[in-house]
């Protein structure tokens, strides 16, 4: 069946016209630029594709692995570099699931699995997450949703919309209800490294034998156009199948991409990257706390990581608020909560840099939510 459009991309495809002044919703850190790069690239590098391994560079791949924190338990042969998180999860969708089969998957959560999930006839039950409860995953309502027939579990963590964690006993906890009916456990990492709490949240792919971990530059790093992520797993048949899938689609990676992914992940670029990406996020995050805070039409569970959160909005629906802040006077972008079935609420976020205009998209915000009240 033909893959239909999500809510979230349909809203994000109707509003594309728009030239916003700010954007209260970006997901990423400020990105880089091309010359923060190009005294590490070789001006005779081959633009041909990588001629070493239909897996991505193996610099690449051993770099993938020790950001993960994976170096005990994987090795980069356990790496397929794909086209972001995005391939790699679909990838790994198309090649395990089969009409028939049940997926399991969280809601408010990343729509991509469930939208793949329904195009393959598969069975989707969807496990709801509850503002009440911090947006935190139920774990014994996952258990409850997995059955015999259970082929798939996919989650994000930190979860896409909320920035809520799961722990590292709850992935062990995962882990052993995905084992229990032998199901595969994607965990999709797009948004680690940058966690306001404690430490990163350990990868899927280390834990269980059948897990497999997704991620890429794009986030924390904010290398989103360099279309260049992966996907971890220790079992060699299913890295295979992605490669094989690839081969009759993209065929192979970007070869800049892999190349300036592997500059950024270098250790000694990353750490201050990270730290760097991390400073400019904790700010923006605490204006945007204290923002909501001083807004009584608003509240939200801060996020544990990452750069948004679901804010609840009182007194209005999320959509029409959402295109009456994008009209004039307002003129600026947020995501309302509709396209994670949460009509009462707004996904905001402060990624982007200073580009966002962060504190007038607020100021405006205030505006806009002050002429309805
Ligand atoms: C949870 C999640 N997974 C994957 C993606 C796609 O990321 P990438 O740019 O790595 O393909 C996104 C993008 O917003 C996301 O939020």
């Amino acid at each position: 069946m033909k893959v239909t459009i999500h809510k979230l991309f349909d809203y994000l495809l109707s509003t594309t016209t728009e030239v916003p002044d700010c954007v209260l919703g970006f997901s990423l850190s400020h990105s880089p630029r091309l010359r923060d790069f190009i005294g590490d690239l070789d001006p005779n590098l081959s633009l041909d594709w990588n001629g070493v391994s239909f897996q991505g560079l193996p610099a690449l791949r051993a770099h993938v692995i020790a950001q993960a924190g994976l170096s005990e338990t994987c090795t980069p042969d356990d790496v397929l570099i794909t086209a972001g998180a995005a391939e790699a999860n679909y990838l790994c969708l198309r090649q395990l699931l089969s009409a028939g089969d049940e997926m399991v998957t969280e809601t408010p959560g990343w729509p991509q699995a469930a939208v793949l999930a329904k195009a393959i006839g598969v069975q989707l039950t969807t496990v709801k997450r509850h503002e009440a409860d911090g947006w935190q995953l139920d774990l014994d309502a996952l258990s409850n949703a997995v059955t015999p027939r259970t082929k798939v579990i996919f989650l994000s963590n930190p979860n896409n919309p909320t920035g809520q964690l799961l722990t590292q006993a709850e992935l062990h906890q995962l882990a052993g209800i995905a084992d229990r009916v032998g199901a595969w456990l994607i965990v999709d990492e797009v948004y680690a490294g940058l966690e306001w709490q404690g430490p990163r949240a350990p990868s899927i792919a280390g834990i269980y034998p059948r897990g497999i971990t997704t991620g890429s530059v794009s986030k924390a790093l904010g290398l989103q156009g360099l279309r260049t992520g992966w996907m971890i797993c220790r079992d060699q048949g299913m890295i295979r199948d992605g490669v094989i899938l690839r081969e009759n689609s993209s065929e192979i990676m970007n070869i800049l991409g892999e190349h300036i992914a592997e500059i950024a992940l270098r250790p000694d670029r990353l750490a201050p990257a990270l730290e760097k990406a991390r400073a400019e996020g904790r700010v923006n995050l605490a204006m945007l706390d204290s923002f909501i805070a001083s807004q009584p039409r608003l509240s939200w569970v801060k996020p544990q990581a990452g750069l948004i959160g679901l804010a609840r909005l009182q007194g209005e629906l999320a959509e029409p608020f959402a295109r009456r802040l994008l009209a004039a006077p307002y003129r600026t972008f947020l995501l309302p909560g509709t396209a994670y079935d949460e009509p009462h609420h707004i996904r905001l976020g402060v990624g982007g840099g200073a580009e966002v205009r962060l504190g007038e998209g607020l100021a405006r915000l205030a505006g806009c939510l002050a002429a309805q009240a």
